[in-house]
Parts: structure tokens; sequence; C-alpha cells
């Protein structure tokens, strides 16, 4: 793994952004999948909404993921081992990049068939705790015609990557605007901030 957050922090510092195959392993993944969270999205998961509490508004011309955030003190051992797994690359990025990062949020997300994340920025006005934005997606066998690519959009050009089981992007909060395409089939993930903050 330490190579692994090695390569985070290099491409990081190249160019905002990396991208980071295997974060998970296949079987790490099929165990996340198999939790019930996952396997009955439908009675647990909560439509997302843009902006935070009090001024959360629903919008489905914006956003159309449905997601579960998950507490470190009560998720389940599948979900703890991606948990535990950022907490090590919060450490080693504040060793190698001298930063102080502190604490992860991270929530389990579901985009259903034709669904997306208009062009945004993750950092709220008001709040700029939200350092790197981490996604690992969680879809065995996507293929490039399914769509659902995350595009980042980057000085005159862009970047598409696919939502492929196992995958990790991690990217600057604050300079990175992206967007989530539409896709042929549901994709899954689990989506995240690291934030130079502890959260209660
Ligand atoms: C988000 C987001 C990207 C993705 O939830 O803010 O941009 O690839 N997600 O799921
Ligand atoms: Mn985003």
């Amino acid at each position: 793994m330490n190579e692994i957050f090695d390569r985070i922090a290099d491409e990081l510092v190249d160019k905002n952004y990396a991208i980071i195959d295997s974060f998970l392993s296949p079987e790490e993944v099929k165990a996340i999948l198999a939790l019930p969270h996952f396997a009955q999205h439908e009675q647990h998961f909560k439509k997302a909404g843009i902006g935070k509490n009090a001024d959360l508004q629903i919008n489905e011309a914006i956003r159309g993921d449905y997601i579960l955030w998950l507490d470190k003190n009560t998720a389940p051992p599948a979900a703890l081992v991606y948990l535990n797994r950022l907490g090590e690359l919060i450490q080693n990025l504040n060793q190698s990049l001298f930063l102080s990062l502190k604490d992860y949020e991270v929530h389990m997300t579901v985009y259903p068939v034709g669904t997306y994340y208009k062009r945004h920025l993750d950092q709220f006005k008001k709040d700029d705790k939200r350092k790197l934005s981490v996604i690992c997606y969680l879809n065995e066998e996507w293929k490039e015609e399914q769509g659902g690519q995350l595009r980042i959009y980057t000085e005159g050009t862009s970047q598409d990557v696919l939502p492929i089981a196992g995958r990790l992007v991690c990217f600057r909060s604050d300079v990175l605007e992206h967007e989530v395409l539409p896709a042929t089939r549901e994709r899954l993930s689990l989506t995240g901030w690291i934030l130079d903050q502890v959260i209660l």
C-alpha cells in the first residue's frame, strides 16, 4: 500500500488529481457490494441534496444520486477496510506532502440508470474543510460504452475516468471542477472527502 500512497501523493503534486487502480482488491469490492446497504439500497439510501443542512435543496436537474453516510463507529467490517485505508492515506499524505489533514467523511453512493451530476466543485462556499475528494468505484466489468465517466476539468482540457471496480480517484476539492456523466447501468461508489478538521 505504501507504494500506492506515494503514487497518489506524486500525482496530486503533478496535476491536482490521482487515478489509482486496485486501491481495493476484487475481494474487498465484493465484500462491500454484498453488504445489505448496497444489496438493498432502495430501502436504505436517500436522495442526495445540493449544499448543506438547512439549505439542503433537492435538485433533480443537478444531481440524481442516492446516498447513505457511513459512520466509523458503526460501519460493518467490509466498509471499515476502506475507511481505515483512507486513514492510512491521510497519514501518508501528511508526511510526504507536509499537510495537516485530519479526518474524512464518506457516503455510499448509487446513481440509478440515466442519472448524472452536473459540473461542480466539491468545496462549499461557506465551509472549506473539504481538501481532497476521494471516490472509490465498485462496478465490476464496467465498459466504456456504458458511460458513467467522471469528467475532470483541467486547464483547457478534460480527463474522463471510468468507474471501474477498485479504482480510486482523488483530487483537490477546491480547484477541480468535475461532473458525472449518465450511464446505462447502475453506478456504485464510495464517495468521500478528506478534511483538515475533525468532524464530531
Ligand atoms: C460527488 C462527485 C464523482 C463520481 O459526489 O460530488 O462528484 O465520480 N462524484 O462519483
Ligand atoms: Mn463532486
